[in-house]
């Protein structure tokens, strides 16, 4: 993993500066900030900003413009966790408790409104000049309405028998790659792309956010808990319709996965043979396979921008989306 610990050395890196921009926005004391500033204050890997950085560096820009708007599109990814994990019921995330776990649901949507509307005070704020940050900030909103769109097909399938692997991927590419693919925009915008580089950076992402989704579904039932700081099996429990669910029903692990779907009380014992089905019907594999078409069209949409340190870093992060291990 030698690569891994690369990339993450110089992720650290970005995630160090736009944390510091992030802690002055939210360093208030009193309760409403605090639980903003929560899963903030825990880090994560803060891919998404560091997108940013890169597809700006990418086009030929300084990577100084790049971290206001970095750090608005953390705070964005935020917010859409704290709802994400009322609506999933999830305890939680980066290792710690979830905000709704701590301060209860009405503090939690609070916060992550305040997230929200921090996220754009980030680029509006910013040394960007007005064309600048108008164009990005319209990417910003686009996405997040793309996302909310994801989102709520993902809660309307949980009521769902059958989901095609169409409307999977339709979901996810609302839920997660529109805001992928807003990341790099909004770098390549910042560092003064023509309308070309801002849509092949854009193409780029959207790949990226596509692979990194469908690999977090599979992380999300073959990882651990301390691993991934997140609880695993959660999304069979609630019912959630991920890739590895749609295939899955296609094969003989169709009847044990009927038997968990949506069942609360699924035991690690059944989720673990429910896994080793799964391998043997090479439903893990066949996910695996997809997360990595999105990865090598997304280096196809790299392909054509001139060589450079920033193009290789961006190679890198896709790879790093599907190596992880959280
Ligand atoms: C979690 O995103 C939400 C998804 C889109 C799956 P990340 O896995 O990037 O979360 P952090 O920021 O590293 O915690
Ligand atoms: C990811 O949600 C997308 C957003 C948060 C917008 P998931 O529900 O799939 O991700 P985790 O597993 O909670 O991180
Ligand atoms: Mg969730
Ligand atoms: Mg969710």
């Amino acid at each position: 993993m030698v690569f891994a610990k690369m990339i993450e050395a110089e992720m650290a890196s970005v995630a160090r500066e736009v944390g510091d921009f992030i802690d002055s926005m939210l360093g208030r004391k009193d309760a409403l900030f605090r639980s903003a500033h929560h899963l903030p204050s825990h880090g994560g890997k803060r891919m998404r900003p560091y997108l940013v950085v890169k597809s700006c560096e990418a086009v030929g820009g300084e990577r100084v413009a790049a971290i206001g708007p970095a750090a608005a599109v953390e705070l964005l990814h935020n917010f859409t966790l704290v709802h994400d994990d009322i609506m999933d019921n999830d305890t939680m995330r980066r290792g710690v408790p979830t905000v709704h776990v701590i301060w209860g649901i009405p503090t939690a949507i609070l916060a992550g409104d305040l997230l929200f509307a921090e996220a754009f005070q980030a680029i509006l704020r910013s040394t960007l000049d007005d064309r600048k940050a108008r164009a990005a900030a319209s990417a910003l909103a686009d996405a997040t309405v793309r996302l909310s769109i994801g989102q709520f097909q993902d809660m309307s399938f949980e009521e769902r028998e059958e989901i095609t692997e169409g409307e999977y991927l339709e979901m996810i590419s609302g839920k997660t790659a529109a805001l992928f693919q807003a990341c790099a925009e909004i770098g390549a915008i910042v560092g003064g792309g023509s309308e070309d580089g801002i849509a092949k950076l854009g193409a780029y992402g959207w790949n990226l956010g596509m692979a990194f989704q469908i690999f977090d579904d599979y992380l999300g039932i073959t990882s651990n808990e301390e691993e991934l700081g997140k609880p695993i099996g959660n999304d069979l429990r609630e019912g959630k319709k991920t890739l590895i669910v749609i295939r899955g029903m296609q094969t003989p692990s169709r009847g044990m996965i009927k038997s968990l779907l949506g069942n609360k009380n699924a035991s690690q014992a059944e989720l673990a043979s429910l896994i080793s089905s799964l391998e043997g019907d090479g439903v893990l594999d066949y996910v695996r396979g997809k997360a990595l078409g999105y990865v090598e069209e997304a280096k196809k949409a790299l392909s054509s921008l001139p060589d450079s340190e920033p193009k290789k870093s961006l190679t890198q992060l896709v790879e790093f989306a599907v190596m992880r291990k959280k």
